[in-house]
């Protein structure tokens, strides 16, 4: 059984609970047709205990002689990486009741992954364990970025960089260093959904510390976003209005399309209620899905409509802007191996260039870099962008906002760009 278990949206535990009827219509279905004995393999991510709905269900409504096991067998692939997960994972794990007739349901599963898993990878376990400890994954995995995401702030207030701290701790073998790059928060359909699941699970069983601590995790991630976005707000002088900020990157992580829970969502919408005029580029998350995102979110269709476009470039999206920010770490968004110009005095400042007079949502023309509407010059995913070419259509002072800590910072300021990264002070303690 691998269907969909989202955040319950009404009725008794709203906007925390998982969503289990699709779990449930799947049991049912199984019990309907299942001629002969079946084990039932729940691979959902569902909150401790839900193998027992499933057990009484299949129990309730199946053919009269044929028996159900049932096993939980968790999901461990990340998007983008997948199918190396597959085929490597750190481990398998199978839950199953502690019985002869669980055992044995376990062992024939164990069976099927041992064709490529070797067998020490493999761990069966008590079947309320396997399901808490997929929640507890996901949920120790979120609260390791939460964590940094804290220190970053003490970082850009003290002068400390995150990135050497996060070095610094993951050498620690009992740490160890995945999962604790900073960034402008983490997204995802699952980690947040997970989350708020154990937060519910905690609830009811009258555990309040329990759940408060691990909705900590979740506000502190919607603290970094919103963190972030004041970040842009305060360096352009506290007012947004008239200003242009192009968005680089729209998915929630790179090598994906999936935009769900992306932080690029809440930074938009920050902006968008700033009255900035907002520009986005993803390449590879499509233009509707942006909209989708945006609409389902906003607190106000026109003012969303009106504030913000959708561009085929990053180039594009850059052009006239005051500021660029940098939400999902794609490689194309590096500095690129572009020859840098020792001076840049020389180059015209955007304002000369040729800007979009009819309102917001107009594509603006590159006249000054007519080269930009030929795809062959495009942003390249093999050498990243040419900030130079961006440099000369920008808006003086030029702010890159790096909400991944992707960008080469010397080489951007060398060009004449402001630099703030995530726990960082960079550009913002110079002056
Ligand atoms: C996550 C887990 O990593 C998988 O093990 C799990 O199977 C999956 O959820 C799931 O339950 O289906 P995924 O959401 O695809 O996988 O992506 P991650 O690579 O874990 O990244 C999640 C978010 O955290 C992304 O927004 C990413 O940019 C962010 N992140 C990740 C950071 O901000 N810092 C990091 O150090 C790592």
């Amino acid at each position: 059984m691998s269907v969909n278990t989202p955040t319950k949206r009404t009725g008794i535990g709203a906007g925390q609970a998982s969503d289990l009827s699709y779990v449930e219509s799947a049991a049912r279905k199984i019990a309907e047709v299942a001629e002969t004995d079946k084990i039932v393999v729940e691979k959902s991510t569902v909150p401790c205990r839900t193998a027992e709905s499933i057990r009484d269900i299949l129990a309730a409504n199946g053919k009269p002689g044929v028996r159900f096991d049932i096993l939980c067998n968790p999901e461990f692939l990340a998007e983008g990486t997948a199918i190396s997960d597959l085929l490597y994972p750190d481990r398998i794990l199978i839950g199953s009741l502690s019985d002869d007739d669980g055992f044995r349901a376990a062992t024939a599963l164990a069976d099927l992954y041992a064709e490529w898993v070797p067998r020490d990878r493999i761990v069966t376990m008590n079947l309320w364990s396997t399901e808490l400890a997929k929640l507890a994954a996901n949920a120790l995995l979120a609260q390791r970025i939460s964590s940094i995401n804290t220190l970053s702030a003490i970082c850009e207030a003290t002068g400390a960089e995150i990135n050497e701290v996060s070095y610094a701790v993951g050498l620690d073998s009992r740490i160890g260093p995945a999962m604790l790059k900073a960034s402008v928060g983490f997204g995802g359909s699952c980690f947040k959904k997970d989350l708020l699941s154990l937060v519910y699970l905690s609830e009811s069983l009258y555990l309040p510390e329990v759940a408060a601590y691990w909705k900590s995790v979740v506000d502190i991630n919607e603290w970094q976003k919103d963190r972030f976005a004041k970040r842009v707000v305060s360096c352009l002088h506290n007012t947004l209005t008239s200003k242009k900020v192009a968005i680089l990157g729209f998915a929630y992580k790179k090598n994906t399309g999936d935009t769900r829970e992306s932080a690029a969502i809440t930074i938009v919408n920050n902006l968008v209620a700033e009255r900035a005029t907002v520009t986005i580029y993803d390449p590879r998350v499509k233009e509707e899905q942006i909209w989708e995102e945006l609409w389902s979110t906003s607190d106000s269709l026109e003012k969303t409509n009106a504030c913000v476009t959708v561009r085929k470039t990053a180039y594009d999206a850059c052009f006239d802007a005051h500021a660029v920010v940098i939400v999902t770490e794609w490689d194309e968004f590096k500095v690129g191996d572009f020859p840098i110009p020792s001076s840049i005095e020389s180059w015209p400042q955007s304002s000369a260039l040729t800007t979009p007079t009819s309102g917001v949502n107009e594509k603006p023309t590159l006249q000054a870099d007519a080269a930009s509407e030929n795809p062959n010059t495009t942003s390249n995913a093999m050498t990243g962008l040419d900030w130079g070419r961006i440099a000369k259509v920008m808006r003086r002072p030029m702010y890159v906002f790096d909400g991944r800590n992707i960008v080469d910072v010397a080489k951007l300021e060398r060009l004449g760009f402001r630099v703030e990264c995530i726990g960082n002070a960079r550009s913002g303690s110079k002056r």
